[in-house]
């Protein structure tokens, strides 16, 4: 494992930690199971979609006594979404939503996602702690390159920043000259933007004579799709910084469902105080013992304006036991989704391969 820059950042103390981070396997379900019923009983009352779909799988929110019992509720899918468009599946009065945010949709209408101001309270301080157990501190500079918008992530990372007590610099995506201007003369310690984008941006440097090595740059916190450990590998030697990688959906919450640890590297912490993982098989949709791959599944536990129940991302992984925050499982790096695979002579392939393969080759 590289940590091409460890002697210059390092993991947050346990005094440091939310008192969550530092709960037993135990303590956590305690409190999902408190926090998956009231969510069970608040979506059911006040999303149609749920009640009609809960009524038609014969489930009562009563039927929810142990963690186990989500597996009777029905799944959701980004058709319902796309059904109940634009505002359908919100919980709250509309009064009580503080911030709306859609994803792109390659396809058909946008998916669209509502916040309470305590959901963006609850969101800010998961990006927090997700940008802590990365190595960024309070008074450190943070250069935010996630783009600005409907999108989750810029504005999602960038309350993150600022509940951490961090310097934001809202860059937002693209003008890679001027970033690379900003990062020279404004000196940040992190940076927070795609894999590929940090790619372009030292590719960026190197055509103007800079030395990617030079900056201030110490740790770099990338998501928003698929990386391999190749791929960080790579960033890491060319910038000299520690690569980590933050995961999130828009219909989840957005960046900081869940974050790589410093000290372990070994794929994303889930933040199960706030969100129930499950793994599918995603044929038979058979819930998967841990350590199997599957399409991942997540259930929120706090949601005020948006809960979802058994959502489906479509993201292929497998969920592991905690390390660095042992109360909570990891889960293995997004090797791709279950919708861009490409059946390749009847081998499954995922972009993420091509690029391993492709990393490899000197000459490339
Ligand atoms: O991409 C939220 C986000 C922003 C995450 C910034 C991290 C950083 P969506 O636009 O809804 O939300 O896209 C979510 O992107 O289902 C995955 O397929 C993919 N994805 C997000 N993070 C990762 C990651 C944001 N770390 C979809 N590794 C998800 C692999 C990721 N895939």
């Amino acid at each position: 494992m590289t940590t091409a820059a460890s002697s210059r950042i390092h993991p947050p103390s346990s005094d440091e930690l939310d008192p969550e981070e530092r709960m037993s396997r135990e303590e956590i379900e305690r409190l999902q199971l408190e926090r998956l019923q009231w969510t069970v009983r608040h979506a059911y009352a006040n999303v149609p979609l749920y009640t009609r779909k809960f009524d038609e799988a014969d489930v009562h929110p009563d039927d929810i006594r142990t963690l186990a019992d989500v597996q009777r509720l029905p799944f959701t899918t980004k058709d319902d979404l796309r059904e109940t468009y634009p505002f359908g599946m919100f919980a709250v009065p509309m009064a009580d939503v503080a911030r709306i945010h859609a994803s792109s949709g390659t396809t058909g209408r946008p998916t669209v996602v509502g916040y309470t101001r305590g959901d963006l309270d609850r969101w800010g301080s998961l990006v927090a702690r997700s940008l802590r157990a990365s190595g960024i501190r309070p008074g450190m500079k943070v250069h935010n390159a996630y783009g600005y918008g409907l999108f989750t992530g810029g504005l999602g990372a960038h309350a993150g920043i600022e509940a951490l007590g961090a310097t934001v610099i809202p860059m937002s995506g693209g003008q890679t000259a001027r970033q690379v201007q900003l990062i020279r003369d404004f000196e940040p310690d992190a940076i927070l933007c795609t894999p590929s984008y940090l790619l372009t941006i030292a590719d960026a440097m190197a055509a103007q004579g800079i030395d990617p090595r030079s900056t201030s740059l110490k740790v770099a916190v990338l998501g928003a799709e698929p990386w391999s450990n190749e791929m960080r590998h790579e960033l890491e030697q060319r910038l000299g910084i520690d690569a980590l990688d933050i995961y999130g959906l828009s219909e989840v919450m957005g960046p900081g469902v869940g974050n790589e640890c410093l000290e372990s590297k070994d794929g994303p912490h889930l933040w199960e105080d706030h969100f129930l993982p499950e793994i599918i098989d995603a044929e038979t949709l058979a819930v998967q013992a841990d350590g199997e791959l599957g399409e991942l599944v997540f259930t929120s536990l706090t949601k005020e304006a948006f809960p979802v129940i058994r959502y489906r991302t479509r993201d292929l992984t497998r969920l592991l036991p905690g390390t660095a925050r042992a109360g909570m499982r990891r889960m293995e790096k997004v090797t791709g989704r279950n919708d861009d695979m490409i059946i390749l002579r009847g081998v499954n392939l995922f972009p993420t391969q091509i690029e391993e393969l492709v990393l490899g080759i000197e000459q490339l």
